[in-house]
């Protein structure tokens, strides 16, 4: 079995070999949300009782946040997709640098520890290479609801204050919709003194999946999906049985890889209205778009260029910027392509001019002109999505590529190439005997660009 360091180092040594010019046809079934099994995981510290998940996606994220419950003295077991989760012998209250590293998710934890034992230590948290990822809002917040937070060597020490023996419910605004932050901040709620309310909350459906699991184990959380969320606070929760919802940002993916070769394809099981802001995107793009109950067709057409803007739920999803950058390559006409969320989420467009796109990259905004094809590279993925970007301009592209970054892919896709296979793409993982810094595909030294590669 490969795991901890010698994982990593063995995923750097593998690459998906991709035979360009390829159709996807058929049927895909859509795994489990990470972004909301990640949080799920982290509300499952808020009982002694059982909690059982259904729908978890078998990724490395998953199972870096396994082995930080672990490490708090969580009993675990994962058997096809369902994972049983038994937190009543919680020792430590404190997450470990080395587990804590490269799983921003794992930050998230703070909220749960702080409410339900009154003390938590959290190291600051990684994030993937698209930004800063500050915890302003998360850290604010907890002050707001009762704690006294000290962040000394990179170590995030929160406790209840003194004069008060349980956080208590305040009002909060957010400065912006963090996703985290409200994650964060509904888990200490749910077991603060009184109510709390959360204005300009983020409304993602992971959200909402977190609210309906606390609901479940008995918190009491209105109006989740608006703007403003309130929480009332319990003394206790309990254990429960919860299905995890399906990935909107795997099914985009699948969707825009079937755009960008003018394939049909149907995606299932989702949440059709999860993904409205990208079907709206693909229908404006020239694809055609049916969708049947938990289902969503699509027969890809000629491609238009559109411009996006990503926003906050219900708008673009961030998460699917870099794959559909990678469809505009070869969208008839121009397209622009607007990043409002982090700052620093273009690392696929020079990879994609390589490969003989034709963007301008004006800093967070794209300009993109349609080219006819993209030619086949060998490629490194730097983050999560644009390593999916990238493999969807691999499949465009005339000629073969090999795309190298499968640590950032593993994180956040099950069994990607499995999929593809079975929708008809030639995509194969080779495995290395030498890792791709020593095959020198335009990066210098470990140090100076894989050290910057961390976990969203
Ligand atoms: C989550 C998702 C990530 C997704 C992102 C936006 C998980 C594990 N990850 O990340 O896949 O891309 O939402 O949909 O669920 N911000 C602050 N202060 C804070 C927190 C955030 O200024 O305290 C800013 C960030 O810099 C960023 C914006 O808010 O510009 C959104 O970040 P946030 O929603 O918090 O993203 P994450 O929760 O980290």
């Amino acid at each position: 079995m490969i795991c901890g360091r010698d994982k990593d180092s063995y995923l750097k040594s593998q690459n998906l070999k991709i035979f360009g010019e390829g159709k996807l046809n058929g049927l895909v079934e859509i795994s489990g949300a990470k972004n909301s099994a990640l949080v799920l995981l982290a509300a499952s510290l808020l009982t002694n009782e059982r909690i059982i998940l259904e729908n978890v996606p078998r990724l490395t994220d998953i199972e870096k946040m396994e082995n930080i419950l672990k490490n708090l003295g969580v009993n675990l077991l994962y058997k096809n997709n369902k994972l049983e989760i038994d937190s009543q012998n919680i020792s430590i209250k404190e997450l470990p640098y080395e587990l804590v590293n490269g799983l921003r998710a794992s930050f998230f934890c703070i909220g749960a520890l702080l409410t339900k034992f009154g003390v938590a230590k959290v190291p600051m948290p990684g994030g993937c290479n698209i930004g800063s990822r500050p915890i302003d809002e998360h850290i604010k917040g907890l002050e707001a609801l009762g704690a006294e937070i000290n962040i000394e060597e990179g170590i995030v020490k929160a406790k209840i204050k003194k004069s008060i023996n349980k956080l208590h419910g305040t009002h909060i605004k957010l400065k912006c919709p963090s996703v985290g932050a409200t994650e964060t901040l509904i888990m200490a709620a749910s077991l603060a003194e009184g109510r709390t309310i959360i204005e300009n909350a983020a409304r993602e459906p992971e959200i909402q999946d977190l609210c309906q699991m606390l609901n479940k184990m008995g918190a009491k959380i209105y109006d989740f999906g608006k703007e403003k969320i309130i929480i009332d606070g319990v003394n206790k929760l309990f254990g429960c049985s919860h299905k995890v919802i399906p990935d909107r940002i795997e099914a985009g993916t699948f969707l825009i890889a079937a755009a960008a070769t003018s394939s049909s394809i149907t995606v299932s099981p989702v949440t059709p209205h999860h993904l409205e802001a990208v079907t709206d995107k693909l229908k404006e793009s020239g694809s055609k778009i049916t969708i049947k109950g938990n289902s969503i067709t699509i027969n890809g057409k000629d491609i238009k260029g559109v411009d996006i803007d990503t926003a906050p739920f219900p708008g673009f999803p961030t998460d699917l910027q870099a794959p559909f950058t990678a469809l505009m390559t070869i969208a008839n006409g121009k397209s622009k392509i607007t990043e409002t969320i982090f700052e620093d989420r273009m690392n696929h467009v020079h990879l994609l001019n390589k490969m003989g796109a034709d963007i301008k990259l004006d800093k967070n905004v794209a300009y993109i002109k349609g080219v006819k094809s993209i030619k086949g590279m060998d490629l490194i993925g730097l983050d999560l999505r644009s390593s999916a970007a990238l493999i969807i301009a691999g499949i465009i592209a005339k000629g073969n590529s090999r795309i190298y970054g499968l640590e950032h892919l593993d994180r956040g896709y099950e069994n990607f190439e499995s999929k593809l296979k079975i929708l008809g793409v030639s995509i194969n993982r080779e495995f290395n005997k030498r890792t791709y810094v020593e095959r020198g595909y335009g990066i210098k030294s470990e140090s100076e660009s894989l050290t910057k590669i961390k976990a969203a």
